[in-house]
């Protein structure tokens, strides 16, 4: 089977940040960049065509876990993947429900076998092991899908972090055995990241790092940060990670982040994102901008007339007003929602796509460098 390729074009020359393509069967996706949440096969109040046709990310993420639960894989199986069941012909990567399964359901216990939780919609119980997430994954079909981790809380105790970064190489192995194993199902091939944990301790970041680069796989993520630890120690963490992380295979930061903590990271060689925040904070009215985020709930723009964003990129910014959107917000109308999180996408992936000019420009340290200062506002 072949393997997925990354061509690297360009090292920045003033950081670690790089500019890429990753290339998959349903087509090629240009680094660095942010890949929308779609948790239950969906990027939460967007269409198909708004998703493709304004916000346009080469790649977008779903949920194991979340998938597995509600539809379940056998309607997944039956749909012929999650491509074909939301209609979504570009590549799709997986989380392998090793975050959620800590973060959402209630009761989980976990053992080297694996992880038994109850669900947090029914109550009913559930076991995932390293062996059936890669299982559930071949089924969802995702061009990416991601190894079974135990993703530590902050602050957490090194012995603990020790202790679990250890598991989660020993469940890397078998997931790697499991999946090489089992053929895909839908014509087309997956590749499987291997996940980075370590906590907030150098030693085991780099450790694990190591681990996670002997076990060559075409790509590498990183875990276990944007847990609730300052910014300064994940950009230490990353810094140690991605020095160690082979440099011609795509590095994938999971969970990270906001505006600047893409820039950071993307200067200390990252290439690949997501998190729920573009999407969730705009469901409560928080919008990201070049000078900054803004409240739109907030009472100052009651009789702002302006459009929402004159420096926007997409067609709701220069469409409706601030007052407009803050009065949807203020009458609980959903369509102030589709509004925030088509501007919110639309910023972070323009934000990825001038990053990544800038490297190959060669300027992106400077460039880098005065968006961060100027980001950090509230407007
Ligand atoms: N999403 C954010 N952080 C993590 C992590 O550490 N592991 C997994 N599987 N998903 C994540």
């Amino acid at each position: 089977m072949p393997r997925m390729k990354f061509d690297l074009l360009h090292n920045d020359p003033n950081s670690q940040a790089r500019a890429g393509v990753v290339h998959t069967d349903h087509g090629a996706i240009e680094t660095p960049i942010f890949m929308p949440v779609g948790t239950l096969a969906t990027v939460k109040g967007l269409h198909q065509n708004e998703l493709k046709d304004v916000v346009n990310p080469d790649i977008i993420l779903a949920n194991t876990y979340h998938l597995y639960l509600r539809p379940g894989t056998e309607i997944l199986e039956k749909a012929g993947g999650v491509h074909k069941f939301m209609n979504w012909d570009r590549p799709v990567l997986t989380d392998s429900g090793g975050y959620q399964v800590y973060s959402l359901s209630a009761n989980r216990k976990i053992k080297e076998a694996g992880v038994k939780f109850k669900s947090h919609i029914d109550g009913s119980y559930h076991f995932f092991t390293p062996e059936s997430a890669m299982d559930i994954q071949r089924t969802i079909g995702a061009d990416i899908i991601m190894a079974f981790d135990e993703c530590t809380p902050y602050p957490c105790d090194y012995n603990y972090a020790r202790r679990s970064m250890h598991m989660t190489h020993r469940w890397l192995k078998r997931c790697i055995d499991h999946f090489h194993n089992t053929p895909s199902k839908y014509g087309y091939n997956q590749t499987l990241f291997p996940i980075v944990q370590g906590s907030t301790y150098k030693d085991l970041r780099a450790q694990s790092a190591e681990f996670i680069a002997n076990a060559d796989q075409p790509g590498n993520a990183i875990g276990g940060l944007s847990v609730g630890e300052p910014a300064e120690e994940m950009y230490a963490m990353t810094e140690v990670v991605t020095a160690i992380l082979p440099k011609d295979k795509p590095r994938y930061l999971m969970g990270v982040g906001t505006p600047i903590n893409l820039l950071e990271n993307v200067a200390l060689g990252v290439d690949m994102f997501d998190c729920v925040m573009p999407t969730r904070n705009a469901r409560n009215g928080m919008i990201f901008t070049v000078n900054g985020t803004m409240n739109v709930k907030n009472k100052k723009w009651a009789d702002d007339f302006s459009p929402l964003d004159e420096h926007g990129t997409a067609w709701v910014d220069q469409y409706y007003s601030k007052a407009y959107v803050r009065h949807l917000f203020t009458v609980n109308e959903m369509l102030g929602k589709q509004i925030c999180t088509l501007h919110n996408l639309t910023f972070y992936l323009w934000l990825m796509r001038e990053a990544r000019k800038h490297i190959l420009a060669g300027d992106f340290r400077t460039w880098k460098d005065k968006m961060v200062k100027q980001m950090d506002n509230r407007l």
